[in-house]
């Protein structure tokens, strides 16, 4: 059955919400056939799938493409499209961005940061994640955020202004165990960490990382469930040599 946001907000506190990335058809059938509760088209892309160095050259073109694929492989899971930077500077610009999404697939969308334009979102009928803690469209400093009280309070204070927003759950990335289990405890809907410790309601990761296809950075915060790079390399090593060799293709891969 299609998960809604409404299922999803109503997992707080009963069940863990398995989020992943996708970025491909044949990933998110992958994921979605096992039971995952939301696809996220993340901006992760820019660097995992297109190799750029951030996130920040990817476009709403690349953004669609992505969610139109995944969307066609994903039957159950909720499906949540990152808007790229720059797509959402203003809130026309974003309910704009936001529905070109939408039509590509996605059935909700996720920003960083700006609850005044989540609030329009949802005020116009779309549904938003939100991401608060490292935000990388934005960051200046790629570490652990919140670990004074300052920074700490203000990102207390964002998660309940995205919730007042109308946000049906937040990422938060990369902030200490004890602050994230305080958002969590301090807002109704669900909290999804990445590099924010066990006591979130959900947890995200990038597909690529845990699968051992990208291997530019290591996050302590990921665990590989999988070396596909490795298994990638044996076979493109075995067929290279098999080629070489006269022995691909055999008689069973030939036509008479
Ligand atoms: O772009 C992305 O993949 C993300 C996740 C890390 C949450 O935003």
């Amino acid at each position: 059955m299609k998960t809604t946001t409404e299922k999803i907000k109503s997992m707080k506190g009963k069940e863990k919400i398995a989020v992943l990335t996708a970025y491909d058809y044949s990933a998110a059938k992958a994921m979605d056939e096992c039971g995952v509760d939301i696809i996220l088209i993340g901006d992760s892309l820019g660097m995992v799938v297109l190799g750029y160095e951030n996130t920040l050259s990817v476009t709403m073109e690349d953004m669609m493409r992505h969610t139109g694929a995944v969307a066609r492989g994903a039957k159950n899971a909720l499906i949540a499209a990152d808007m790229p930077a720059n797509s959402y500077n203003d809130n026309e610009m974003a309910a704009l961005n936001a529905e070109a999404l939408i039509k590509s697939g996605a059935d909700t969308i996720k920003i960083e940061n700006e609850p005044e334009i989540a609030k329009f979102l949802v005020d116009n009928k779309i549904d938003v994640m939100g991401h608060i803690g490292l935000t990388p469209q934005t960051a200046t400093n790629f570490k652990v955020q919140g670990k004074d009280k300052e920074t700490a309070d203000k990102l207390i204070r964002l998660a309940k202004e995205l919730e007042k927003a109308g946000c049906y759950s937040i990422v938060l990335e990369c902030v200490p165990v004890e602050l994230a289990k305080k958002i969590t405890e301090s807002v109704s809907i669900p909290t999804i960490g990445i590099g924010a410790g066990p006591y979130c309601d959900g947890q995200v990761l990038v597909s690529n990382d845990m699968l051992g296809l990208y291997d530019r950075l290591s996050p302590k915060f990921v665990k590989k469930y999988a070396d596909l790079g490795k298994v990638m390399k044996t076979a493109f090593d075995n067929y290279i040599k098999d080629v070489k060799k006269g022995k691909f293709p055999e008689d069973k891969q030939s036509f008479h």
